[in-house]
């Protein structure tokens, strides 16, 4: 965690803030994304926590991987993840495209993530497909018996938010969502209060948002008024890190964790 110095409640009082850094698909400047390696890296780095994307195989085994197909980081082809059983993913060299160094590097399954996750520290699992996903997350989540709060889920989808929520009461789940400036009104959608709503009528915890100029201590404050936490993503550049930091966010989510860190303390 940092420590940052913020104004709170709109008056001159210091508060102390503690911030969760993230590593971002594990420590993916250094790494290549969403593998063990990335992972086991971040942790190396002392990050809080580590983002990992999640998909649903076709015989229904949950592995770590963000993009729909192949092509850019699971050896070139246009296949669809979803497609594929875990022995098809596990024949595909996840590390290559990176850097030869990391030749061989496979597409991880949560299961083999799960223990990697130290003491004090927490994994949050992105999950990129749909609801049916659930059963099998409950399912993985019992048998590798982490504590709950070492654990946490954020989705784009509500569906899945929900359901996750329902399913595990004793989770974490923030609610992905991106706001978008109108180039021509200049107006920020959607809305923060429509965020707020969504987020209180699926139960989520909190919000995880790309990280933009909206978001200032008013901003975080309306947010936390709601009682919901406040995650953004994806920051590696320090002024922008420091900047969310005073605002009051909970964690901001990085490729660079290390070097983030040494940034914030500073
Ligand atoms: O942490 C949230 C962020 O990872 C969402 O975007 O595309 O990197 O999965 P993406
Ligand atoms: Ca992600």
């Amino acid at each position: 965690m940092v420590i940052a110095t913020i104004a709170s409640g709109g008056i001159n009082t210091p508060a102390l803030q503690a911030v969760e850094i993230v590593a971002h698909r594990g420590a993916s400047h250094d790494a290549p994304e969403n593998t063990l390696a990335s992972v086991n890296l971040a942790w190396e780095k002392n990050t809080d926590g580590v983002e990992i994307d999640v998909y649903l195989s076709k015989d229904n085994q949950i592995v770590a991987f963000h993009d729909k197909t192949m092509k850019r980081t699971g050896g070139g082809t246009d296949l669809r993840i979803v497609d594929q059983t875990l022995a098809e993913l596990k024949k595909l060299d996840a590390g290559s495209w990176k850097s030869p160094k990391y030749k061989g590097e496979q597409i991880p399954l949560l299961s083999e993530i799960l223990p990697t996750i130290p003491e004090g520290k927490r994994l949050f699992i992105e999950v990129k497909c749909g609801p049916e996903i659930v059963p099998f997350l409950k399912a993985d989540l019992k048998k590798a018996g982490r504590k709950a709060d070492q654990t946490c889920v954020i989705c784009f989808g509500s569906d899945v938010c929900r359901d996750v929520k329902q399913e595990m009461p004793e989770l974490k789940v923030y609610w992905l969502s991106g706001q978008r400036k109108d180039k021509e009104t200049g107006e920020w959608t959607p809305k923060l209060e429509s965020l707020i709503e969504t987020a209180q009528s699926i139960h989520a915890d909190g919000l995880d948002l790309n990280a933009n100029e909206k978001i200032d201590a008013e901003f975080v404050q309306q947010v936390k008024q709601a009682n919901l936490g406040l995650y953004v993503w994806t920051v590696n550049n320090p002024d922008e890190a420091n900047r969310l930091a005073k605002a009051g966010v909970d964690g901001i989510t990085t490729d660079r964790p290390a070097f983030l860190r040494d940034a914030l303390e500073k």
